[in-house]
């Protein structure tokens, strides 16, 4: 985790310049805006609180009695960016709480939440098992029915979409599986850009491996360093053992898609310069120097390649307790 020192430095190694990435926030809201109206709902790694604005700028959260939404993460510091975010937007009537909590040991009493959420996390369990676990046992049993008129979209919402030069692009259209209508159980969602086998399309890994090779050989240039350590494995599960565990963990309904955004220079540079993301890219040097060295590459490397994006594909995945 980032110190708040080196957070206020030169420039911000925090998440939320990645995280406010249009592209990115279509990410999240192509799959919340399959979430049902919920009145109680946990986002487990909430971050910077990604998920939890997105769920009320779709008008997921039905305010009135009891009606809460509980956002955990480890990061202190990202909690309060999250606080003060949520802060700006319209939550009245619904008990809006953000605290530090792991998703494998959440502070809730069993069957209490209709709906939880682990956005771009899952691959940061240790194990698998003990997460799912832990999220389906918080969910309620029945009590959420869900019906197809409920997920429909939400035109003021779309609206904040709207690309300068591109107009409106669409959402995918997934469609969830008639069987998931058939249960009252709680509802999880939860996406990863990182599944192994799937992440990279079209061999797009190497220019990932670009990036690192020129940031390391501006460090060694710069700074002179020598030995590099090997980048952090992210990459611990394919996509068949989410679903396995998944139903190990008893989950009775689960489905996947697949969506694939493409990244431009822009939102590479608001991950490169994201401390967690620096410091699995480049291991051992100082954070505030792998993250600037990896994002003064991005550019480079789009030119060597002669692109103006790279597409990543992201695994999203339903559950139903
Ligand atoms: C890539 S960020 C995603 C944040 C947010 N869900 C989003 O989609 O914008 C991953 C987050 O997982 C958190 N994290 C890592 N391990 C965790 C754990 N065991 N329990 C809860 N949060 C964790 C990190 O602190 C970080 O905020």
């Amino acid at each position: 985790m980032s110190t708040p020192q080196e957070r206020g430095a030169e420039f911000d190694i925090g998440y939320d310049d990645f995280a406010e990435q249009l592209f990115y926030r279509r990410v999240n809201a192509s799959l919340l805006r399959l979430a049902p109206n919920i009145d109680t709902a946990v986002d487990l790694a909430t971050g910077t609180g990604a998920a939890v604005k997105i769920l009320f700028e779709l008008e997921r959260i039905i305010p009135g009695k009891g009606s809460s939404i509980y956002g955990f993460d480890i990061d202190s510091v990202g909690l309060q960016v999250a606080r003060k975010k949520v802060n700006s937007i319209n939550t009245i009537g619904v008990n809006t709480l953000f605290a530090e909590g792991s998703f494998d040991q959440i502070a809730l009493p069993g069957s209490s939440q209709k709906f939880a959420s682990l956005l771009n996390g899952p691959h940061l369990a240790n194990e698998l098992l003990p997460m799912y676990k832990e999220m389906r046992r918080v969910l309620v049993d029945e009590g959420l029915e869900a019906t197809i008129d409920d997920i429909s979209p939400r035109d003021a919402f779309l609206s904040k979409f709207h690309l300068p030069n591109e107009g409106l692009v669409p959402f995918p259209d997934f469609q969830l599986e008639e069987s998931f209508f058939d249960s009252e159980s709680g509802i999880a969602f939860l996406n990863s850009a990182y599944v192994k086998n799937k992440a990279y399309p079209e061999g797009t890994g190497v220019v990932w491996k670009d990036i690192i090779l020129a940031a390391r050989k501006k460090l060694r240039r710069e700074l002179g360093v020598l030995k590099f350590e090997r980048p952090v494995d992210r990459f611990k599960y394919t996509q068949e053992e989410y679903v396995e565990h998944a139903k190990t963990a008893g989950f009775s309904f689960v489905q996947t898609f697949d969506y694939t955004a493409e990244m431009d220079v822009q939102a590479m540079q608001a991950i490169c310069k994201y401390a967690e993301f620096a410091k699995g890219a480049l291991p051992g040097i100082p954070v505030l120097q792998a993250a600037k060295s990896l994002y003064d590459a991005v550019p480079e490397v789009y030119e060597k390649y002669g692109i103006e994006s790279v597409p990543r594909t992201w695994m999203f995945l339903v559950l139903r307790k």
